[in-house]
């Protein structure tokens, strides 16, 4: 020990503190590298089948199409040169390193909270742990006047907060965790707070009742995720997890956040998320929900299907399309098929994420703690937008759903945006 020390104190500015150093900075990387996982920078910023944070996804926005740059470490197309304070304002304050403003596709009014200890664990992994990969992005050409960057310097100052997060006091320090984790790298908000005329979110935190009401994300509802009814912070959890839980299981753009962000966080953290959404109070009066009497209700609909007697168009095609899997009691088969009795994605107010799963079909990912991918296939082809109507009116009339009726017009508009939406993605 005696020995060991004296040695390291003559080589102080050798071996050992570079050990010691590098031990920290490994530490700091694996840190950096859990926290991009929870702010899902992946997802955006990676082509499928690309290399890793090289950029060059097309994120398609009101204002035009948008493409992702490369966050590698390459000196030339990447953020190679960035300094830790240049990557903090482009993290947090939506400023290029050239005192360009960026576009709020990336979610930096979110991030805004982000801590300097995070920050730098972020730089840290980025600088140290990404490889460089030498491939420029698609130069984003918006037309005039989203095309003037400088447009967002009063776009900030009317929609983002110059404030840094603060913590609440009279909270557990889970909760609190839980609303960092939420409310900054988490980014719930950008696909679940509902947006204004000018795209910005109508709120950024809880101090908002609009903050985690319910958002729309490419053709598709984020439901609410204030107080979660009906689930407890375990079900919350699992669903993170696993992307499914008795519930639902998630369809679009929630896959992939699931898949690429939160199945690979702690289950601490998870649970403190959780833990965290279940003390929002709920948006008051929603349209739509479930009825009173839900077990009655849920018999005499099972009842009606199994007797196959008396039904209207939409119980038909429920029975000859879609009771095989998800049962004529609409509770699907646990942890396979997800139940469509009491699921929120059937009575929510705006129909249009059912009818894209009807429409389109959806697939669980494979997680690590459930990995088996299951397929819903899409019905886009085989029904009309009539007998889609009709289906959807059934699904949010039947057990114990209680929701407004569909119109093959929605049903049309659905449609259309779906196409519409392939057609640019291309
Ligand atoms: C929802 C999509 C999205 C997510 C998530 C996201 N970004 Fe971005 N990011 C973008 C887009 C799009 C741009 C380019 C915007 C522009 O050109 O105005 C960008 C730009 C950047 C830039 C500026 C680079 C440059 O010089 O062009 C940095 C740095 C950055 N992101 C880092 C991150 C980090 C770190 C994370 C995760 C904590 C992250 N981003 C998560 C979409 C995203
Ligand atoms: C890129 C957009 C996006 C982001 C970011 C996002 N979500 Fe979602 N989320 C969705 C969509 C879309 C759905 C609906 C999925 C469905 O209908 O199957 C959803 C569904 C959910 C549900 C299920 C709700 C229900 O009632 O069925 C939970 C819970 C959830 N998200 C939590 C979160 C949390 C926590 C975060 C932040 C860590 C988050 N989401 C970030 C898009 C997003
Ligand atoms: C072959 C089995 C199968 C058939 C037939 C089927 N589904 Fe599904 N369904 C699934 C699976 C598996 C999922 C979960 C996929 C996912 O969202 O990740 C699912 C998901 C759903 C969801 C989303 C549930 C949620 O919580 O997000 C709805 C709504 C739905 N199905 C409705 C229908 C309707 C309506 C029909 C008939 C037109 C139908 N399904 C036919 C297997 C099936």
């Amino acid at each position: 020990m005696k020995l060991k020390h004296v040695v390291c104190s003559a080589l102080a500015l050798l071996g050992c503190t570079v050990q010691a150093a590098d031990k920290n900075e490994g530490a700091m990387i694996e840190r950096g590298a859990y926290l991009a996982r929870a702010g899902d920078c992946v997802a955006c910023h990676t082509v499928a089948g690309g290399k890793p944070f090289a950029g060059g996804l097309p994120i398609i926005s009101p204002m035009g199409v948008i493409y992702s740059t490369n966050i590698t470490p390459d000196p030339v197309h990447g953020i190679g040169k960035y300094s830790e304070l240049q990557f903090a304002h482009a993290l947090r304050d939506g400023l290029r390193a050239d005192g360009k403003h960026l576009y709020p596709a990336m979610p930096y009014p979110d991030y805004k909270g982000v801590t300097d200890a995070d920050v730098h664990a972020l730089y840290t992994y980025f600088m140290k742990g990404v490889a460089p990969v030498r491939q420029a992005s698609p130069q984003t050409s918006l037309s005039f006047p989203f095309s003037q960057r400088w447009g967002m310097a009063l776009w900030n100052m009317a929609f983002t907060s110059d404030k840094p997060y603060t913590p609440v006091t009279g909270q557990s320090g889970e909760i609190n965790q839980g609303r960092y984790l939420v409310q900054t790298l988490g980014h719930c908000g950008s696909c679940h707070t509902p947006r204004g005329a000018a795209m910005h979110e109508k709120a950024l935190t809880d101090a908002s009742p609009l903050y985690l009401a319910g958002g729309r994300v490419a053709n598709w509802t984020a439901p609410s995720l204030r107080g979660m009814k009906g689930w407890s912070s375990d079900d919350i959890v699992v669903y993170l997890s696993t992307g499914r839980n008795d519930f639902a299981s998630v369809g679009g753009e929630m896959t992939s956040v699931v898949e690429h962000s939160m199945q690979h966080l702690s289950d601490a953290d998870l649970r403190a998320m959780a833990r965290y959404l279940k003390t929002l109070p709920p948006v008051p009066n929603a349209k739509s929900g479930l009825r009173v009497d839900a077990e009655a209700a849920t018999t005499r609909t099972t009842k009606r299907l199994s007797e196959a007697r008396g039904l209207d168009r939409g119980a038909m095609l429920y029975l000859n399309t879609c009771e095989a899997c998800h049962a004529s009691n609409g509770n699907g088969a646990k942890g396979i098929f997800p139940r469509l009795n009491g699921a929120r994605i059937v009575v929510q107010d705006d129909p249009s994420a059912l009818l894209d799963v009807i429409l389109r079909g959806a697939q669980t990912p494979s997680t690590k703690k459930a990995p088996s991918i299951l397929p819903m296939p899409g019905f886009a082809n085989h029904l009309n937008d009539q007998q889609v109507a009709d289906l959807a009116t059934f699904l949010r009339s039947a057990w114990a759903n209680e929701a407004p009726p569909v119109t093959a017009k929605e049903v049309t508009a659905v449609r259309k945006e779906l196409l519409d939406f392939q057609h640019q993605s291309r």
